[in-house]
């Protein structure tokens, strides 16, 4: 099956065309806060895809990395929101508008929109992906419970976007700071445990620090919700090659990131325990 972007067509896009790198120029560049930015450009590819999903980026002359997407329309309008940790995400939050730089992609299994009372709860820069994820479920669901936990003050994101989207559907949002300097201090979770005691929740989906999705997970459990959660695993090929992604028998690159609380129990010797590091040796997660 062909993808021709001349006719905006909904034909599948073929696997090449999806795998082969496109250069694109950055339309605007947004500072988030001290560590983090959102980069705007324009993919027709990206344009179609299901949040929750991953592109590859290329940063010339540095590396290739994975990064979600933070924002997609169907005119192709697409951005990312990159935590600058190392060489390749740092540079990459250097980018002015006009340069450039390569994508891949969008690659795996987003989320599935479910319907009735959800519960979305990010961790960090994990809000990310959670954004155009409740901008879909604003139309699907019925109470939309949005929570947002970080470290100070200072990393919250997307404050006016939440919001937005908020204000579309019946809804509750949750702030926590580890420090107390906004809304509720404490970790995100201790607040979702209480909204979970009070209330019957029809699905959770998280994305953030695994320590923070393997405490979700377990609550899930705890509770009989089922979960939709977000992994971060070293990608190399991403389309299930390379084995650089492999959390027990799963590629995350391929059969995640988004994995179910059915795929997680499959994984529970590894989920929030384990991960490969470069060289692919099995390290103790932090
Ligand atoms: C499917 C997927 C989606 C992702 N989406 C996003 C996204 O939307 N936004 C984003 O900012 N990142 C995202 N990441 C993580 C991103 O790919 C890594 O942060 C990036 O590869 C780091 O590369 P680097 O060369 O800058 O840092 P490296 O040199 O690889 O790492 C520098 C240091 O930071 C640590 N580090 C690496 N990754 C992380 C991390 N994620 N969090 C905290 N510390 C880290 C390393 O252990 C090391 O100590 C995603 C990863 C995956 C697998
Ligand atoms: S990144 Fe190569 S198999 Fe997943």
């Amino acid at each position: 099956m062909q993808f021709d972007s001349r006719k905006d067509s909904v034909i599948p896009a073929s696997f090449e065309s999806i795998n082969r790198m496109r250069i694109v120029e950055l339309l605007e560049t947004k500072v988030e806060n001290c560590k983090t930015k959102t980069i705007t450009f324009n993919d027709a590819l990206c344009g179609k895809a299901t949040p929750g999903q991953f592109v590859m980026v290329w940063i010339p002359g540095v590396d290739e990395i994975p990064i979600s997407l933070s924002g997609i329309n169907p005119d192709g309008c697409t951005s990312i929101t990159i935590n600058g940790v190392g060489d390749a995400s740092r540079t990459l939050n250097r980018k002015q508008k006009g340069e450039i730089i390569g994508i891949r992609g969008p690659f795996g299994n987003g989320f599935v929109i479910s319907k009735g009372n959800v519960m979305v709860v990010g961790g960090g820069t994990g809000i990310g992906p959670l954004m155009p994820l409740s901008e879909k479920l604003v139309k699907t669901a019925d109470k939309l419970t949005l929570m947002s936990g970080v470290k100070s003050q200072e990393n919250l994101l997307f404050l006016e976007r939440i919001d937005n989207v908020c204000s579309e559907i019946e809804s509750e949002t949750v702030f926590t700071t580890e420090d107390g300097t906004y809304e509720i201090a404490g970790f995100v979770t201790d607040k979702a445990e209480t909204m979970l005691t009070n209330d019957k929740f029809d699905m959770i989906y998280t994305c953030g620090p695994e320590q923070m999705m393997y405490k979700m997970f377990l609550l899930a459990e705890q509770y009989g919700v089922p979960l939709q959660a977000s992994l971060e695993r070293m990608m190399r090929c991403a389309i299930g090659l390379c084995g650089s992604c492999q959390i027990g028998k799963l590629r995350v690159c391929k059969d995640g990131p988004v994995l179910t609380s059915e795929q997680l129990r499959s994984v529970k010797e590894e989920f929030g325990k384990f991960r490969l590091d470069a060289t692919g040796n099995k390290i103790k997660q932090q």
